[in-house]
């Protein structure tokens, strides 16, 4: 275990707005599928989840662990799943770090993790965190889609539902992977399993109704019915696109896990429950390894 302490200040964490997901948004937004840019993603996405910081944190993290490391609401954790493989000794980036509970868990193995998340208020979740568990994981404030790190800086880059389904420039996100993952380097990331796209995001019967296009690749927008600002986005990408991406960067598909909903598993997480994970994958883990 090295549970490395950089002297960290203690952060005070004062209240923010509340918002969304898990409750009716606020302020009220219509959902719509139209094309959105990189700009307009960002721009939206980094308040959004500083808005919703707090309450992801206070509903979520007991799940995730402060330095635990899940791969998505099915519970499966890296440990079992082994997705990674030996992170002891390597220089390991997490983007989309959130509060940095899978990145503290590389670092107590061994790992040289360091986060990267585009809201400021998940990074003050990851500082409070540190300083709880005794396990700092140094972190930066950028976006996926321009990593402020140096060519061959990593032997591996991660995401746990961090930023792939955030941006829309998934192609420059990815190019941003490869540029700074070192030769036989490991890129592994999960997201909504691709086939969810094409059913209302409904835990319940509705959600097992397909309704919608699976080949459908506009996003999911809300819209700010105040402002008519974009105020959160989802990008969708078919089991296709993904494997074409990779291989087109010169990265070989190792893996693609399918968790299985487990038995006595009741959580619900926004879409996933037992009611739909029994018969449907509701996330997708892909490992891949860089072999130009
Ligand atoms: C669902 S959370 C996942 C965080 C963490 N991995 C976890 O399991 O809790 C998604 C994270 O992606 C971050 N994010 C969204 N867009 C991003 C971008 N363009 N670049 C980096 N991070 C981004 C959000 O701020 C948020 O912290």
């Amino acid at each position: 275990m090295s549970a490395e302490r950089p002297t960290v200040t203690p952060i005070d964490l004062p209240p923010v707005a509340p918002d969304s997901r898990s409750h009716p948004p606020m302020p009220p937004v219509r959902v719509e599928r139209r094309a959105v840019d990189e700009a307009e993603s960002r721009a939206a996405n980094g308040p959004d989840w500083d808005r919703y910081a707090d309450d992801y944190q206070a509903t979520h993290g007991e799940f995730l662990g402060d330095a635990g490391f899940v791969w998505g609401p099915e519970g499966l954790t890296e440990e079992r799943a082994g997705v990674l493989g030996e992170v002891a000794g390597k220089d390991v980036l997490e983007i989309g770090s959130g509060a940095g509970q899978c990145s503290r868990w590389v670092r107590a193995r061994g790992g040289r993790g360091i986060g990267l998340d585009l809201s400021h208020r998940q990074l003050q979740h990851s500082r409070r965190l540190d300083e709880a568990t005794g396990v700092a994981v140094p972190s930066v404030r950028g976006t996926a889609t321009d990593l402020p790190f140096a060519d061959a800086s990593f032997d591996v880059v991660f995401s746990s539902f961090g930023a792939l389904q955030f941006v829309a420039d998934i192609d420059g996100c990815v190019d941003e992977v490869v540029r700074v993952l070192r030769h036989g380097g490991r890129f592994a990331f999960s997201i909504t399993h691709p086939t969810r796209w094409m059913f209302a995001d409904d835990p319940g019967e509705e959600g097992l109704v397909a309704s919608q296009s699976y080949w459908d690749r506009r996003p999911y927008v809300e819209v700010d019915e105040a402002s008519g600002e974009v105020s959160y986005v989802e990008h969708h990408r078919t089991l296709g696109d993904w494997v074409s991406l990779l291989a087109g960067r010169g990265l070989a598909i190792r893996r693609l896990v399918e968790p299985e909903w487990p038995e006595r598993h009741d959580r619900v997480w926004g879409g996933w429950s037992a009611t739909r994970g029994r018969l449907t994958p509701g996330t997708a883990i892909v490992a891949a390894d860089l072999l130009l």
